[in-house]
């Protein structure tokens, strides 16, 4: 961890002011707090876009466990990618519906790629990868 640099941002008084809101509504201590979240979540943007290297994250889906062939095909998929899949939760919605989170860590390309896979796969109603970092080049 580097040492702490001041510096000095030029905004115009309206932007602030809503940025002041914000931070407000986000229950940010001080305006320092909320820029170096917001620099951070640059950065870890910047990470995915990039694609490489190690990832985390979460996918997300919701499917009818009734439709046909369903359940057997993303279980098929999972298990082509059982490197980078940490763990499953599946939870019943109700009579039809199922909601599945997988928590996926490892190459980034290989997650993005699982992700689109079964998000994609016929009879899931929403799919959603959410990625993020595994924090090791974050301060
Ligand atoms: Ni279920």
């Amino acid at each position: 961890m580097g040492k702490t640099i001041r510096f000095g941002v030029s905004l115009d008084s309206d932007l602030l002011h809503k940025f002041d809101k914000l931070c407000d509504d986000r229950s940010y201590q001080t305006r320092s707090e909320a820029i170096r979240d917001l620099i951070r979540k640059a950065l870890v943007e910047r990470e995915w876009e990039d694609a490489e290297g190690e990832l985390a994250g979460t996918l997300t889906l919701v499917y009818d466990h009734h439709s046909s062939g369903l359940t057997q095909k993303l279980t098929e998929i999972q298990h082509d990618a059982h490197d980078v899949i940490q763990t499953t939760m599946h939870i019943h919605l109700d009579h039809h519906n199922c909601l599945e989170v997988i928590v996926l860590k490892g190459d980034a390309v290989t997650i993005k790629n699982l992700g689109q896979k079964l998000i994609s796969t016929k009879g899931v109603k929403h799919g959603e990868l959410a990625l993020t970092t595994t924090g090791k080049d974050l301060i």
